[in-house]
């Protein structure tokens, strides 16, 4: 039996592809394998979304590749977001790789891998977004919830962002593809869908559509979806969330700045106050949502009044959570080329104001919960403390808690009697 290990890196949506890659190969007679050091074939599905993520990669590659003096027959393929930008280039700085393919040619892995067995020679498919990979079966592990891709691609084209290079251009999944999974996914067991899209409200035939028919699967307890982009979530969709019982009382709304100069240069589409406007209209219909953003600090000409706009937009919205990065230059990207590109300290002492204010704010709104009671999915047992058992809240909340194993894949209601910043703690109180 041949056997594959494949290391991921990025966002969920890469983290899926890898469920598909392990499912093509898996029907071309590989099996799967925790242990690196067992595997026939290495799959590195990469990200290239910042500066640091690419360089963990190429450090990685080269001690994967010392693998080789001990298993000659050992392949190695690179896919991913680097593939798909740097796919001649990976050739050329990575001796030792034998496999180079874009993020959407995973069907032609085990084609690639034929052509290899009989050449020997170094393979690069860094495809035409034109090939559609939409309807790979993905191999999942066992759970109550689980990724579906809803589209694919991003034509946006954020000045700073390099994923309109790396996935191509938006296509949408047909409905009847996503029921039929969704379905069958509820047929084995899971309970939670997070439906996956750079942009889900630009889906093609219509989202708040595509939400009821997804809220209509019997089994499918809760629904999630990201990412939504600001300038096209529209009052349908807050509507259908509203009413819609199953899909979560959360929005991840990326945000990236709050000073209007700076949303200009990124080419996000809206200006704080009307991001703000949909906030209190989201917040008017759905009193108790979490709300969560995506912030970026340093980005070419920010200024301290910039970044005290953003600070301002955080303790105006008060988030419940949020990610924050320190801005990094991106091949291809037009922001590569823009004036007055800060240095590293600067960014850094930016990062940790806005993270110095947030966590100020996250440990509050985590501790207001103390006292109340919050309807949690059970997902297993904590990884921290292996007697509890772990979960979420609608709002994305992490809640640990006494309670017995066969809770697992249940709603259930926790008290909650402790809080910090990253989770809460409770006791079941049924
Ligand atoms: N499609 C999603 C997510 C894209 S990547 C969206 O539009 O929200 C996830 C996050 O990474 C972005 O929201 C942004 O905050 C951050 N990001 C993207 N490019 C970056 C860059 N060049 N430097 C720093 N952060 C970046
Ligand atoms: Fe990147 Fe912007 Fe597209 Fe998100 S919407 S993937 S940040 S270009
Ligand atoms: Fe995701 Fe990284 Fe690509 S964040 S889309 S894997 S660049």
């Amino acid at each position: 039996m041949r056997k594959v290990h494949i290391k991921t890196w990025g966002c969920q949506m890469n983290e899926h592809d890898s469920e598909r890659i392990a499912g093509v190969l898996s029907e071309n007679g590989y099996q799967l394998t925790e242990d690196i050091k067992d595997a026939n074939l290495i799959i590195l599905n990469t990200c290239s979304v910042r500066d640091k993520a690419e360089h963990k990669f190429f450090s990685e590659v080269g001690r994967i590749r010392d693998l080789k003096k001990e298993n000659p027959d050992l392949l190695i393929g690179v896919g991913g977001c680097i593939a798909q930008q740097k796919g001649e280039e990976i050739k050329k700085r990575t001796k030792g790789v034998d496999l180079v393919f874009g993020t959407r040619s995973i069907h032609e892995i085990p084609r690639l891998l034929d052509v290899l067995s009989e050449k020997s020679k170094h393979l690069v498919n860094v495809a035409e977004y034109k090939i559609n990979t939409l309807s790979y079966p993905a191999l999942r592990k066992k759970g109550i919830k689980t990724w579906v891709s809803i589209m694919y691609g991003c034509n946006n084209f954020c000045t700073y962002c390099v994923v309109p290079y790396t996935r191509g251009r938006e296509e949408s999944r047909p409905k009847e593809e996503i029921l039929k999974e969704v379905q069958n996914l509820a047929n084995h067991g899971f309970k939670e869908i997070t439906l996956l899209g750079q942009n889900v409200n630009s889906y093609e035939t219509d989202f708040p559509a595509l939400l009821r028919y997804i809220h209509s699967v019997n089994g499918i307890e809760r629904i999630r979806f990201m990412t939504s982009h600001p300038k096209d979530l529209s009052d349908r969709l807050i509507d259908a969330m509203a009413e819609l019982t199953k899909v979560c009382n959360h929005l991840h709304l990326p945000l990236q700045s709050g000073s209007d100069r700076i949303l200009k240069l990124m080419n996000r589409g809206y200006t704080y106050s009307e991001y703000k406007r949909k906030i209190d209209k989201i917040r008017d219909k759905m009193p108790e949502i979490g709300i969560t953003t995506d912030i970026i600090v340093g980005f070419p000409s920010e200024t301290e009044d910039d970044l005290n706009m953003t600070m301002d937009a955080l303790r105006d919205v008060e988030y419940d959570n949020i990610y924050a990065f320190k801005y990094s230059k991106r091949q291809d990207t037009a922001a590569e080329k823009f004036d007055g590109h800060l240095p590293k300290d600067i960014k850094e002492e930016m990062l940790a104001q806005v993270m110095l204010l947030q966590t100020e704010i996250t440990t509050r709104k985590n501790k207001g919960h103390i006292g109340l009671t919050v309807k949690v999915l059970v997902e297993g047992v904590s990884e921290a403390d292996k007697s509890r058992l772990t979960g979420r809240t609608e709002t994305n909340r992490i809640v640990n808690f006494t309670g017995s194993y066969e809770l697992v894949g249940k709603l259930v209601n926790v008290k909650i009697i402790n809080a910090n910043l990253s989770n809460l703690g409770g006791m079941i109180n049924d």
